[in-house]
């Protein structure tokens, strides 16, 4: 394990990860994996302080890093943006100093506004981890999809995966794109018009407009929640019609038993995936959950070699 590594001292986009990156992190996290026992504690992360701001809701991501951290032996801390002085007018910059000088060295960081994570790693000696920022990325979301999906399959290098729903509002398609094309999978879309953002075809991605289309092409669904708190009215006539027309059911799984079906969480049951749907063997939502922690334990504790390595703190 010791000549694991990853190239940069922080994660602020997918694109920040080589593939040699991405397969240090994912034999890492399969060492953890392996080895994890309730009570032992791994010592990554000795002597360091990570802290948890998150600036919008969360209960995955903030969670599983909190335990990452624990189980690798780290202190955390949990920022309340909610309670804190930035109700006062404090402003961003100055509360990320003013935790610094607390002796802090790891942020992860979620935002409502895309690009805080690299603004913030602009004005730190600390290691930023984007936790998901605005409708820009997820790449820990992303990270852990394609674990996920190494350990089914094996493999990610030839799979055919397709992402399903709003793509528009959604940071973990585009994370999950890049991560996905960096390790050799083949990539479609499938959204309404609507949901679509016209630019993002700099990636060359297909899109298939019919959701049984989609589902007959992919050995993986890839569902994305719908986002009805970043969406503006008029995008969708109902909800009711983006279920009819892109909500998964038992259908797809009667007509494809083999399908491989993840989403991130949280789950709208009823609008793009049914709750029947989730409790089929094929649907690996709750092991996304459980790889979070490890695939969060193996970058973390990467990103740690790294900034020891380059003498960062
Ligand atoms: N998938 C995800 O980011 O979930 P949370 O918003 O609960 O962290």
């Amino acid at each position: 394990m010791e000549n694991l590594s990853i190239s940069k001292p922080y994660l602020l986009n997918a694109d920040d990860l080589t593939f040699n990156d991405i397969n240090s992190i994912f034999a890492l996290a399969d060492y953890y994996i392996e080895n994890y026992k309730p009570g032992v504690k791994f010592d990554d992360l000795k002597g360091l302080t990570v802290a948890m701001a998150f600036f919008e809701n969360s209960t995955r991501t903030k969670l599983s890093f909190d335990l990452a951290a624990k189980r690798l032996s780290g202190d955390t801390l949990s920022f309340q943006s909610a309670s804190s002085s930035l109700k006062k007018g404090e402003s961003l910059i100055d509360t990320l100093r003013t935790i610094e000088a607390m002796g802090v060295q790891m942020y992860v960081i979620r935002h409502n506004c895309s690009g805080v994570p690299d603004f913030l790693q602009a004005n730190t000696h600390g290691a930023i981890i984007n936790a998901g920022d605005g409708k820009h990325e997820h790449p820990t979301q992303a990270l852990l999809d394609s674990y996920t999906l190494r350990r089914h399959f094996g493999d990610v290098k030839g799979l055919k995966i397709c992402i399903i729903g709003d793509i528009l509002h959604s940071r973990v398609a585009r994370s999950n794109i890049t991560v996905l094309k960096t390790l050799g999978a083949d990539v479609k879309l499938c959204t309404p018009g609507t949901l679509f953002p016209r630019r993002m075809n700099y990636w060359n991605i297909d899109i298939i407009e019919d959701l049984n289309d989609a589902i007959e092409w992919c050995d993986v669904a890839l569902v994305l929640r719908l986002q009805r708190e970043r969406m503006e009215s008029g995008l969708l006539p109902t909800i009711r019609e983006f279920s009819n027309y892109y909500g998964v059911n038992l259908e797809h799984f009667n007509k494809k038993p083999e399908l491989v079906l993840l989403h991130p969480g949280p789950v709208n049951y009823g609008v793009e995936l049914d709750y029947n749907v989730s409790l089929h063997p094929n649907v690996l939502i709750q092991t996304q959950v459980t790889h979070g922690v490890f695939t969060r334990m193996a970058l973390l504790a990467l990103i740690a070699r790294n900034m020891r390595s380059n003498n960062l703190f």
